[in-house]
């Protein structure tokens, strides 16, 4: 019995030593890269790096886009005043020169909820926001107007990233491959709109203003 407690007691003692707070800084670890991280965290306090010599500033490397992010457009927007990279944009052809079924109706949504309030939806720049009143600057007539028909479509693309005179920039609200779709579907209608003078003008256009008339109800609604 006594042997007993004997052990107990030791047995209950070595337990409370063993427990005896967090030990910061033990004399061997072994594989210490195991137990501590070498990597610097993020939000930890890096100050005592410069003094280390390293140079961490916990941003990413000046030039370098985030996995997963296209850049807004390769040709970089012009400096005020400035337009060589408005028209060195012209010699930038869409990479997307034809879409699926489902990507024009995409296309066609997006024209209608981001750019048809001005441009309109038959395109010929009479949107409801300039025909109010307003929005006073006349937005382009994408459609019919021969200085937009033959405008290539990398100029469009610069002028939809990085605005022009009272249009915004639209390269934060559109990424890089719907911006091409919205111009695609541009070119397309543009396309349409000579067809059908070509031929018989007048149910073709029809058809056209009923169903673009439609869409934009159920876009606007939704
Ligand atoms: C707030 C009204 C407004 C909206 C919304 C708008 N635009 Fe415009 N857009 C304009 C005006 C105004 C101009 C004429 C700019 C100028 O030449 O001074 C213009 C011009 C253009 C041009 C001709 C650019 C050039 O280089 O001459 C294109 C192409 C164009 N818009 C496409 C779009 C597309 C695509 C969208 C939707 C993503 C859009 N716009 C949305 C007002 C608008």
């Amino acid at each position: 019995m006594k042997k007993l407690f004997i052990i107990v007691a030791l047995f209950g003692s070595a337990v409370m030593v063993g427990c005896g707070g967090v030990k910061r800084d033990p004399s061997d670890a072994y594989m210490p890269d195991m137990a501590y991280s070498r990597a610097y965290e993020t939000y930890a306090d890096h100050s005592q790096l410069k003094e280390e010599g390293i140079n961490y500033t916990n941003m990413p490397v000046p030039g370098t886009v985030a996995r997963g992010v296209e850049g807004l457009f390769h040709i970089p927007k012009d400096k005020l005043g400035d337009t060589v990279n408005y028209y060195a944009s012209r010699a930038v052809s869409n990479p997307i020169t034809s879409l699926s079924a489902a990507d024009s109706v995409e296309a066609e949504r997006l024209y209608l909820i981001q750019c048809a309030i001005c441009h309109g939806t038959a395109l010929d720049g009479n949107g409801p926001l300039f025909a109010s009143g307003k929005f006073t600057s006349k937005p382009a007539t994408l459609k019919g107007d021969p200085k937009y028909e033959a405008m290539p479509e990398g100029q469009m693309m610069y002028s939809v990233t990085y605005g022009k005179n009272a249009m915004g920039p639209y390269g934060a609200q559109l990424n890089t491959k719907q911006r091409w779709m919205v111009i695609h579907y541009i070119k397309s209608q543009q396309a349409k709109g000579k067809g059908a003078a070509g031929a018989s003008a007048s149910p073709a256009t029809g058809t056209v203003n009923t169903g673009a008339g439609k869409d934009t109800t159920g876009a606007a609604m939704k």
